[in-house]
């Protein structure tokens, strides 16, 4: 007990302890936090579905009929139609032969990485890439070969040295969760082809966000064909919970086999998945969301451009505006939330030294409104800071 006292104090003394936010109310553009009426400039519900009324309703409807618990993994007795629903939905939203839902983004790629590859394979790997990723690569088994964040010169001489592994699979996010910048997967899928390695994409930011249907970064750049394990989330713009790999149907049965995170943990509620189901149809109705929510991102961004901050050269709806120093950072974030904007400052070890900033998120259903009266916010409090 002694022990974890002094880690505890150890955090706080360099100002890494971490506190939980309280929402009094729904994900929303205005909501409560902390018993303070927030505008959110914080939440991945980047459609805004997980308060959209046709979502609601149709979860209502199935939590009505199938109740609130799955009541067992996939494998025993926990596996609805809607399960397979889904899985069959998001394979052709992704133009892939088949999926698999896991129960998480995180367990996804623990259960991707910890199948595909083993002692004798080889795992390449964007510095930048998630958590998630990072632990599956260290349980995976396989060596790991970390390159420079999206140099492609690097992921290159690591390719040459790794060429006698039996397997080489290059790892990169699509959308980069702190960076909000895209992998160059052009390039990346042609230098896995020149060394036959191949390529898995964790698209939690993209999917619902990037590509003229939501599909995500592959489709942004052209190339839904060419990625050989295609990751997601259903947390994120498909408001639920969850996350699924499309890929071949060899790749989802040994997934289905072999994957212990999702063998071993009870399969998601019927609600849940209603969520991502209902989401997912909302979005093919509707494509029109992602024109509002890139309106979105374009306003926010040269509202925040103009008032002379320093934007990273984010093409999602992930906007990151460095700031450098570790106080001044989170002094901006107190400031803008005393003006009641939620926008949270994010320092190492999250970022390397030096790079702490502030990183907004935007959604489709923020109204212009609430835009303006973010930027004027950030205009008040970088003035009397000396930001900008
Ligand atoms: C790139 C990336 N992968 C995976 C995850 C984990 O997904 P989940 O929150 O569904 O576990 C996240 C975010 O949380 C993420 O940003």
């Amino acid at each position: 007990m002694e022990e974890w006292g002094k880690e505890l104090n150890r955090l706080k003394e360099a100002g890494l302890y971490r506190k939980l936010r309280v929402l009094e109310d729904a994900q929303a553009p205005q909501t409560i936090v902390d018993g303070q009426e927030i505008i959110m400039l914080a939440s991945n519900n980047y459609l805004g579905l997980s308060i959209n009324s046709q979502v609601k309703d149709q979860v209502i409807e199935i939590v009505e009929d199938y109740g609130t618990s799955s009541g067992g993994s996939r494998l025993t007795t926990g596996n609805y139609d809607l399960h397979q629903e889904l899985e069959e939905k998001l394979a052709k939203f992704k133009k892939y032969e088949a999926a698999i839902v896991f129960n998480t983004g995180y367990m996804t790629n623990l259960g991707v990485l910890t199948t595909v590859v083993g002692k004798e394979d080889l795992i390449i790997s964007d510095e930048l890439n998630h958590a998630s990723i990072i632990d599956a690569c260290r349980l995976s088994k396989a060596e790991v070969a970390i390159y420079q964040h999206t140099n492609l010169d690097d992921l290159k001489a690591k390719l040459e040295v790794g060429q006698n592994y039996n397997r080489r699979l290059i790892v990169t996010d699509g959308v980069f969760s702190m960076d909000g910048d895209l992998a160059p997967l052009a390039a990346i899928v042609e230098l896995a082809r020149e060394y036959n390695a191949l390529v898995m994409v964790d698209d939690a930011h993209g999917t619902g966000v990037l590509g003229d249907s939501g599909a995500g970064s592959s489709q942004h750049f052209g190339l839904q064909d060419e990625i050989d394990i295609k990751v997601g989330t259903l947390s994120k713009a498909l408001a639920a919970e969850g996350g699924f790999v499309a890929g071949s149907q060899e790749l989802v049965d040994l997934l289905r086999n072999k994957a212990r995170s999702f063998i071993y943990s009870t399969a998601l509620a019927p609600g849940t998945i209603a969520a991502s189901l209902a989401s997912l149809q909302y979005l093919q109705d509707n494509p029109q969301i992602l024109t509002t929510l890139w309106r979105n991102i374009k306003l926010l961004k040269s509202g925040l451009q103009d008032l002379g901050y320093q934007l990273l050269p984010s093409n999602s709806a992930i906007i990151p505006i460095m700031i450098g120093d570790e106080e001044e950072t989170m002094k901006l974030s107190r400031g803008l939330l005393e003006e009641g904007i939620l926008a949270p400052g994010i320092r190492p070890p999250t970022v390397p030294e030096g790079t702490s900033r502030i990183r907004v998120t935007v959604m489709a259903n923020h109204q212009v409104q609430d835009l303006e009266k973010a930027v004027k916010a950030f205009s008040k409090v970088g003035k009397e800071l000396d930001l900008i």
